[in-house]
């Protein structure tokens, strides 16, 4: 597997709709420098691997003992990719991908970090505690992924505010639309301005 091209190769890493990765792979689908080379699930039920599959993007799907075992790591590695993105990607990536990865790869959160993350903290439950939290503004947070659940260094944030008749529903579209608006942007520049190598630390 592989690519023989000189583009810079995206793994997007999606559980569940995949509407995140629609936006990835419609922006770098002609772009000169960037290709998405794969997407890989641990849910066979993705709607976001049939969205892969539109855009003729290898998938591959696995479960909890693969991920343990070092097997999804050389499937990965074998893409070659210079950023894997967590697009609404749900469980916690072991030590050893995380370690085989540095600076290589980011996650998007639904909420302004380090407000509302952590484990059980995605989609529905993360706008829920927002609304109940009565905060003014939520948003979004790209950031780098280590071993815990949403802890990594940020690298963008984007706010909006939170309504007083908001429900989960109004909010967390409000919310998918800055992701939608901003991740395939942040991807690019993280790309582009090599800031993603090896030997940039993260903070
Ligand atoms: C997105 O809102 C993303 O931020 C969130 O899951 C949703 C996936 O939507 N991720 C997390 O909550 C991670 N903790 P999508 O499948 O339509 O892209």
């Amino acid at each position: 597997m592989g690519t023989s091209s000189d583009k810079k190769n995206i793994v997007i890493f999606a559980s569940g709709s995949g509407s995140n990765a629609q936006r990835l792979l419609e922006h770098f689908e002609h772009h000169p420098h960037i290709q998405v080379v794969a997407l890989f699930s641990n849910n066979p039920d993705a709607f976001a691997l049939q969205r892969a599959q539109n855009f003729g993007v290898p998938t591959g799907v696995f479960d909890r003992a693969a991920l343990r075992s070092g097997e999804v790591l050389e499937q990965v590695q074998a893409y070659n990719p210079d950023l894997i993105v967590l697009a609404g990607f749900l469980w916690l990536l072991p030590s050893a991908f995380v370690q085989a990865f540095p600076n290589k790869i980011i996650n998007i959160h639904p909420s302004l970090l380090p407000k509302f993350g952590g484990k059980g903290m995605h989609g529905q439950h993360v706008h829920q505690a927002v609304i109940n939290a009565q905060e003014a503004e939520s948003g979004i947070t790209i950031h780098y992924v280590n071993e815990h659940y949403d802890e990594g260094a940020p690298i963008y944030q984007e706010r909006c505010p939170v309504q007083p008749d908001d429900t989960c529903e109004t909010l967390a579209a409000r919310v998918l639309t800055l992701e939608h608006r901003h991740l395939p942007r942040v991807v690019e520049e993280l790309l582009t301005s090599g800031k993603n190598s090896p030997e940039t630390p993260t903070a």
